[in-house]
C-alpha cells in the first residue's frame, strides 16, 4: 500500500460543530430532546437543508429513489471505483444530536478539507445521508442503505405500522419511489470501500481514554416479538390457581430474555424495549400483552442459540399459565466483521496522525453493515460523554469530532492510494 507523503490538515472544528447545532435545530418542537424520525415533517425539512449544505461544500448532490441524499466529490479517473462514506440524520424518538449526524456532516467537512488543501482524489468520493437507519414503526432499519446494498426487498415495503400503513406507501408519501427502492441496488464493481465515522454510543473509548475506535465487528440483530392471548376474568373472585394472566406471561418472558442476555459466555445483551398491554383495569385479569425484544452479538452462534432458548422458554412459560402466545421472530441483520485492511488503514492514519486508539467491536447498527455487501467495509468511532445514547445526553466534545473527522478524511485518502 502506497502510503501518503503528508497528512491532510485538521478539520474546521468551529465548522463542523455549528453544522451540527445547525442540523440538531430541525426537529420535532413538541418531543423531548432531539427527534426527527424517519418520514416525518422535521425530517422532511431537514433533508432539504442536508442536501443544500452538500452543494455548499462543493458536492454534486441529488437525492435517490430510496430517498437518500447522494454527494459526489469527483476524483480524476472517472473509471475509477468510488471511495464511499456517510451515515444517517434521522433520530430515534427523544435522541441525540450526534448519532448518525457527525458521520455525514463529518464527511461533508472531510471533503471540505480535500478541497482546500488542494488534494484531489483519484476516485470519486461519495457521501451518503441513508434515508431512515433508526428502526421505524414498520420495524425495518437502514432503509437506505438496505436498498442501495440490494438487501431492501418487497416483505419490507409490505410491513405495516399500528395505523395499519404499508412501509411502501410510506416511503411513496416522503416522496421517494418503493419500485426504485427495492431495484436500485450498486455494482459492486463500482466500490472500492466503504469507511463510516460514528459516536460510539458506548462506554469503552472513554474509560479507556483512547481518541479514536478501529471497529472490529458489528454485531447482529434478532428481534422477538410475542404476543399474549390470555383470558379477562373478574380479579376479584378468581382463585390465583385459575387464572390466564397474559400481563404476566409477559412478565415472565421479560426476565426470560433479560437471564439470556447475563448469561451470555462472549458479547452479548438483550433488551424488551416495548410491552403494551389491552385496555386494563386494576379490577380485571389482563387477557392481551405484547413485548418488542431483540438480542444482539458479534457472535453469530451465541445469536442463533440465544433466540432459540427465548423462544422456547417463553412458550413453555405461557403455556404452564394457560396463555397462548404467537411469536414472530425477525432477522434485523447478521453481525458483519469489518474488513481487516479497513481496520489497519484506519489504525495507521490514526498512528500517523498521533491520535491514540483501540479495537472495538459495535454493539449498535449501522448502515456499514449493510454497505458490506458492496466492499470492504470498515468503521471509526469517537468516544461518546459517560457512554450515552439514544437519549438527550447524548455528547461527544469538538474536539474528539474534529479528531474523528481528522482520521476519516486521511482514512480516505489512504483509500484512495491504495
Ligand atoms: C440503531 O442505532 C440501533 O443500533 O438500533
Ligand atoms: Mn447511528
Ligand atoms: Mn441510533
Ligand atoms: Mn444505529
Amino acid at each position: 500500500m502506497n502510503t501518503p507523503s503528508s497528512n491532510l490538515p485538521s478539520p474546521d472544528a468551529n465548522r463542523l460543530w455549528s453544522a451540527i447545532m445547525d442540523l440538531s435545530a430541525l426537529v420535532d418542537s413538541d418531543s423531548p430532546g432531539w427527534t426527527r424520525e424517519v418520514f416525518s415533517d422535521p425530517y422532511k425539512a431537514s433533508r432539504a437543508w442536508t442536501l443544500a449544505r452538500m452543494k455548499d461544500a462543493g458536492l454534486q448532490a441529488h437525492v435517490d429513489g430510496a430517498g437518500n441524499i447522494v454527494g459526489r466529490l469527483p476524483g480524476t479517473n472517472p473509471n475509477a471505483p468510488a471511495i464511499v462514506t456517510g451515515s444517517h440524520t434521522d433520530t430515534v424518538h427523544s435522541g441525540g444530536r450526534f448519532d448518525g449526524v457527525v458521520g455525514v456532516l463529518g464527511a461533508i467537512e472531510a471533503a471540505r478539507v480535500l478541497q482546500e488543501s488542494g488534494t484531489r482524489l483519484t476516485s470519486d468520493l461519495i457521501i451518503m445521508d441513508f434515508l431512515g437507519e433508526e428502526a421505524n414503526g414498520f420495524g425495518v432499519s437502514c432503509v437506505g442503505s438496505r436498498a442501495v446494498a440490494g438487501v431492501l426487498d418487497a416483505a419490507h415495503l409490505a410491513r405495516r405500522d399500528a395505523n395499519g400503513v404499508s412501509m411502501g406507501e410510506a416511503v411513496a408519501a416522503f416522496g421517494a419511489d418503493p419500485n426504485q427502492a427495492i431495484s436500485m441496488a450498486w455494482n459492486p464493481r463500482d466500490i472500492k470501500s466503504y469507511i463510516e465515522l460514528h459516536v460510539e454510543q458506548g462506554p469503552m473509548l472513554e474509560r479507556s481514554g483512547s481518541q479514536i475506535g478501529v471497529v472490529t465487528s458489528i454485531a447482529g440483530i434478532e428481534r422477538v416479538m410475542a404476543v399474549f392471548t390470555g383470558r379477562a376474568d373478574h380479579a376479584g373472585t378468581t382463585p390465583m390457581d385459575q387464572r390466564a394472566d397474559a400481563l404476566l406471561a409477559a412478565a415472565e418472558a421479560i426476565l426470560t430474555v433479560e437471564r439470556v442476555g447475563c448469561g451470555a459466555p462472549v458479547h452479548g445483551v438483550s433488551t424488551t424495549g416495548r410491552i403494551a398491554t389491552g385496555h386494563g383495569a386494576f379490577n380485571v385479569v389482563p387477557d392481551s400483552a405484547t413485548i418488542w425484544a431483540e438480542i444482539r452479538s458479534i457472535d453469530p452462534g451465541w445469536l442463533g442459540g440465544a433466540r432459540r432458548s427465548i423462544a422456547e422458554k417463553i412458550a413453555l412459560d405461557a403455556a404452564q399459565r394457560g396463555v397462548e402466545v404467537a411469536i414472530d421472530l425477525l432477522n434485523d441483520q447478521d453481525p458483519v466483521p469489518a474488513a481487516q485492511t479497513m481496520q489497519d488503514t484506519v489504525a495507521a492514519a490514526s498512528d500517523d496522525l498521533g491520535y491514540s486508539w483501540e479495537a472495538v467491536p459495535s454493539g449498535a447498527g449501522h448502515d456499514a453493515a449493510h454497505m458490506a455487501h458492496l466492499g470492504p467495509m470498515g468503521m471509526i468511532f469517537v468516544p461518546s460523554q459517560g457512554g450515552r445514547s439514544h437519549c438527550p445526553d447524548e455528547f461527544t466534545d469538538k474536539v474528539q469530532l474534529s479528531n474523528g473527522v481528522h482520521v476519516l478524511a486521511n482514512t480516505i485518502r489512504r483509500l484512495d492510494l491504495a
